[in-house]
């Protein structure tokens, strides 16, 4: 796939939460590469500050909202100001997410469940609460959720944010039968590790960071460019014929696991 044609998504509005920041930052700049007005959501205004900074430097513009996506309130108003700006909403991709490393079950508190719950897997659900509305009223639209590798095998770096990803993978599967007969295809991406902030913050250290390019089949982790350009895929309308599913990007790690 290539970065050169730049009518994938012509005509299309998308939120994309999350864009403040690794993928969520490198698929907002491929989209609007790729003719998209793209609205960016996330909480952290310098973070989304230096993505529209990016797409400047394209000579080209976005829209920027300031939200907490594991509030409802808030939603619902980025969702309004979004449509205010640009109209109904076709695309979303749901990026955004906290991975905090965690100890044992029996050493997980509340507060980390909480958290990590109400942004990972509460905040998909209201984004998709909020903006299948406007979907519905054109008859199309393509939700993108990002899960994880941790949301369907065992190892992980914390029990709640393996448990919230594999409940985005069964909220992308029941959103999609609810709705693809409205015209709206819903899929999920599900990453190995990306060389983002995320991975490389002080929730994975270092030398996990290292030890699994050891064991990987390619030696190396994912690009933030390379999920985009499956996110970019799904939502556009060469994917036309597919919902409800979940795409493995690993570079081959689980296949290779013993
Ligand atoms: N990096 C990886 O190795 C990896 C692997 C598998 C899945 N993922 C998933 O990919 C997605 C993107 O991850 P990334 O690595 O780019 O992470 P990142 O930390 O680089 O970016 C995440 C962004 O989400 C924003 N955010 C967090 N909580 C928020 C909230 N409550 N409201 C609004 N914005 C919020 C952050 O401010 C940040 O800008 C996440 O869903 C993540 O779980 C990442």
């Amino acid at each position: 796939m290539t970065n050169d044609n730049s009518v994938r998504l012509q005509g299309k509005k998308a939120i994309i939460t999350g864009a403040g920041s690794g993928i969520g930052r490198e698929t907002s700049i491929r989209f609007v590469q790729e003719g998209a007005q793209v609205v960016l959501v996330d909480r952290n205004t310098e973070g989304m500050k230096q993505t529209l900074q990016s797409i400047q430097a394209l000579g080209r513009e976005a829209h920027t909202i300031q939200a907490d996506i594991s509030k409802e309130s808030q939603i619902q108003s980025m969702v309004n100001t979004a449509i205010a700006s640009v109209g109904d909403i076709n695309i979303l991709v749901n990026a955004a997410a906290v991975l905090i490393r965690t100890q044992q079950t029996h050493q997980v508190s509340e507060a980390e469940w909480d958290l990590i719950m109400n942004t990972n897997l509460k905040g998909t659900f209201l984004c998709c609460k909020h903006v299948i509305p406007s979907m519905i009223n054109t008859g199309s639209g393509s939700i993108i959720n990002i899960s994880s590798v941790s949301g369907i095998r065992g190892a992980g770096y914390s029990l709640p944010y393996g448990v919230g990803k594999a409940g985005v993978i069964h909220l992308t599967t029941m959103v999609a039968q609810q709705y693809t007969g409205n015209g709206i295809r819903v899929n999920c991406v599900a990453p190995g590790l990306v060389d983002t902030p995320q991975s490389r913050g002080s929730t994975a250290s270092t030398e996990t960071f290292e030890s699994r390019i050891k064991t990987h089949p390619m030696q190396r982790v994912g690009t933030p460019n390379e999920i985009s350009n499956l996110i970019l895929f799904l939502a556009s309308d060469e994917a036309s014929y597919i919902s409800g599913q979940t795409v493995i990007i690993d570079g081959g790690e689980r296949a290779s696991a013993q």
